[in-house]
């Protein structure tokens, strides 16, 4: 889902993506985890264990609810769909997203209405809601970048200034919060994805949807199970966007060790903001303390890329670009670029490089990271 410099070139010792890592990781009893979904509670075991991930994750987000899916894509969709979100629909959101934000808006018969993103954070910025705002609109739909929170008191106040939903593009932020209220808990509904290399990792490919409102987590398990409030009783044309019992049984074996696969990655974020701070030319998108931030991805911008990503890739260190190609560019959807384009969005396209920050790596790469970026920018720095 992104551009990396993982699978080219020179042997990367230090990935980019912790994924096929996180699978081994050995503070976590999968075989234990597993059986206990598989054979543990004997007939329809799975939907016991997708029902604790549900829990849990309810719990982390501070949700009374949640719904598993398949996938962050799936969530986004059922989320959409639940919210009736519809042809004649617009749904306002951001360029410098991954794909599937516009597709599954799209696949509703709606239309994504882009706005740009601030400088300061790489998040939807407020101030470019209002004028992309028609009686068309039906929702607002900003995405929590690389994990960090968007600017939700905001997009909250003009939502309800409008009489408007607010759905959170969380896939790539579970764990993160504002000061005292988790992402998740933000909006009407949240989408999020567990994909594998995302901070909440499964094996393959999973999802979830939060909500705190009973209305709407009814119609998100109906629309679910093929419409079906009770068995053989269709009510709604839904589908099965349901999560593998197997995939709610890794995700639970991780929520029990939250301070392996979130509290490490901030550390490490924590880390490199430190070690870099002393370079005026790596610029981070700002996160203010009260913010927890996922790292997903620890975003540099810098404005002579290549260089540091061959840098980066010569001395054996992965990293990512999240996104090189935004939306409006995309093929599929240029339907979605306007006047002026994209300001922001298009500068940050050109500038922004992801270092690794996945919870795998070892002190000994992190600190390898640092040295070999610090050699970059302050060459006199090289051991
Ligand atoms: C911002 C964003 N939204 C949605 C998705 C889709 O999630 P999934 O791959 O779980 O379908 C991704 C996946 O990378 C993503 O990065």
């Amino acid at each position: 889902m992104d551009m990396t410099g993982t699978s080219a070139g020179p042997k990367i010792s230090v990935p980019w993506s912790g994924a096929g890592r996180q699978c081994h990781s050995p503070e976590l009893d999968w075989s234990e985890a597993i059986r206990r979904a598989v054979i543990g509670g004997g007939c329809f075991a799975g939907r016991k264990v997708v029902k604790e991930f549900e829990e849990r994750l309810a719990g982390l987000c501070g949700t009374r609810y949640a719904e598993a899916t398949a996938s962050g894509s799936a969530a986004l969709l059922l989320a959409l769909q639940t919210l009736e979100v519809g042809a004649g629909d617009e749904v306002v959101t951001v360029p410098n997203t991954f794909a599937a934000s516009v597709e599954a808006v799209k696949l509703t018969g709606a239309r994504p209405v882009l706005v740009d993103v601030q400088a300061a954070t790489h998040t939807m910025d407020p101030e470019q809601i209002e004028p992309a705002i028609s009686s068309r609109t039906k929702a607002i739909m900003p995405v929590h970048l690389y994990g960090r929170p968007a600017e939700m008191d905001a997009i909250r106040a003009i939502a309800d200034e409008h009489g408007l939903l607010v759905i959170e593009e969380a896939c790539h932020a579970a764990g993160a919060r504002l000061p005292n209220r988790p992402c998740g808990s933000l909006g009407d509904v949240a989408a999020f994805s567990f994909g594998q290399s995302k901070p909440l990792a499964s094996f393959g490919e999973a999802g979830a949807v939060t909500t705190s409102d009973e209305e709407i987590v009814e119609r998100l398990r109906m629309l679910n199970r093929h419409g079906q409030a009770q068995a053989h009783v269709h009510q709604r044309t839904g589908f099965n966007f349901r999560m593998d019992p197997l995939e709610a049984a890794v995700l639970c074996e991780r929520l029990r060790h939250r301070a392996y696969w979130l509290d490490r990655r901030r550390e490490l974020g924590e880390r490199y903001t430190q070690a870099f701070a002393s370079f005026g030319i790596v610029r981070n998108p700002l996160v203010p303390v009260s913010h927890q931030h996922a790292f997903y991805a620890y975003v540099v911008e810098i404005p002579d890329r290549l260089d540091l990503q061959r840098h980066l890739t010569d001395e054996g260190i992965g990293w990512g670009v999240h996104y090189p190609t935004p939306i409006h560019r995309m093929k599929p959807h240029r339907d979605l670029d306007r006047r002026g384009g994209f300001p922001v969005v298009e500068r940050l396209s050109e500038q922004i490089l992801s270092l690794p920050v996945h919870p795998t790596l070892t002190d000994e790469e992190v600190n390898k990271v640092i040295e070999v970026v610090t050699a970059f920018f302050a060459p006199e720095c090289r051991h």
